[in-house]
């Protein structure tokens, strides 16, 4: 059983110069095909669920769900992190049910739609690594809000983004108000806005650096060297699956996403987890539509999930890949929750400090 904290597989990762995907999950089928890959490539794995998936599967399943994929791949350290928390008690919550990680998203309010000022987001989200630290979890937080720097708005289609236009300055996160923020929060790591967002929608064209700013990485990763930076709304929506979506009834209007290369170059330059959920959902949506156009007779779900599954674990594989995940979950010794508590007890664990040793 390997359960792993995100503050000990991301230090892991800087140590080593690599990043992790966060994939997204729902159900058994994302799960069975991101740990596949996974295993294929002997990678550690973040599984991350949001509130929307919470409520969909329900917590018990959710854990259980978890539970089954660390007994059925031992080998393969596995984080389970709450994306997008809006309050205390969903990150606690979380904690109680056998997440080794939570993200306290202090960027907008609890009602995930209104953007926060900076004192409510340090106030809620130092609280919150108060109370996960003490038990050894990490803690994700969140400077800026998310959102596309060609019109301001936030995506909303999952539910979560704020409403309305927002400028600049809110859309981009200020290195030294990121300073300021993890000194003050002490979380293990920072997502940062740069112009993704979430959904399918992030660009109306292959994005350059006037609308996805990877200088705001390079800029925060000089000030905080020793902080991992995180990447919301990270998926590249490729352009193959948007191709199979649309040749078998769907209508995904021209978009482009975040490319592979360009993420590549951010964990170059200090980010550490990439945020991954709509690439798996349109892989294995275009699969179901593939295959009711094409075998109309189908009625066994079975016939539709396992091409669903085997192409969600296609992505997850190229960017464990690509990311320089691959190749690195036997090189990790994990560190039980309660000796991480200990470590965070002793001070030793402070947000800025050199990356633990992992090796094992
Ligand atoms: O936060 C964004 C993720 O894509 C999760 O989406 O809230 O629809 O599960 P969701
Ligand atoms: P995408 O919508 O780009 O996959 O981003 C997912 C995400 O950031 C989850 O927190
Ligand atoms: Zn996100």
């Amino acid at each position: 059983m390997a359960r792993i904290t995100l503050r000990q597989l991301l230090d892991h990762a800087a140590e080593h110069d690599y990043g992790v995907p966060a994939f997204n999950i729902n159900n058994m089928e994302q799960g069975l095909a991101i740990m596949r890959a996974a295993q294929g490539c002997d990678a550690p794995v973040i599984l991350q669920a949001s509130r929307g998936a919470r409520s969909y599967a329900g917590d018990i399943m959710l854990a259980k769900i978890m539970e089954a994929l660390e007994a059925m791949f031992p080998a393969i350290p596995i984080c389970i992190h709450q994306d997008h928390g809006n309050n205390v008690a969903t990150c606690i919550s979380a904690i109680q049910h056998g997440f080794t990680s939570v993200m306290m998203d202090g960027s907008l309010k609890e009602d995930a739609k209104t953007p926060a000022d900076y004192d409510y987001n340090v106030a809620i989200t130092a609280e919150v690594s108060r109370l996960a630290h003490m038990v050894g979890a990490s803690v994700e937080g969140e400077l800026g809000c998310l959102g596309s720097l060609e019109t301001g708005k936030g995506e909303a289609e999952d539910g979560h983004g704020f409403e309305g236009a927002l400028d600049h300055s809110m859309l981009l996160t200020d290195p030294d108000e990121a300073a300021r923020f993890v000194a003050e929060t002490h979380v293990d790591a920072l997502a940062v806005a740069l112009g993704t967002s979430h959904g399918a929608y992030k660009f109306s064209r292959k994005p350059t650096g006037d609308i996805l700013a990877m200088d705001v990485i390079e800029r925060i990763h000089a000030r905080l060297p020793n902080t991992h930076i995180v990447m919301h709304g990270s998926s590249s929506v490729p352009e193959e699956w948007q191709e199979v979506f649309n040749a078998h009834g769907g209508e995904m209007r021209e978009t482009y996403g975040v490319p592979v290369e360009e993420l590549i170059k951010g964990i170059r330059m200090g980010v550490r987890k990439v945020n991954i959920d709509t690439d798996l959902r349109l892989a294995a949506a275009a699969e179901f539509r593939r295959i009711a156009v094409t075998r109309p007779d189908e009625f066994d779900p079975r016939k539709f999930l396992k091409p669903s599954m085997d192409a969600m674990a296609g992505i997850c594989r190229a960017r464990f890949e690509a990311f320089g995940t691959a190749g690195q979950a036997g090189k990790i010794k994990v560190i039980p929750l309660s000796d991480m508590a200990k470590r965070y007890a002793a001070g030793s664990l402070a947000p800025t400090s050199a990356p633990i040793h992992a090796a094992a």
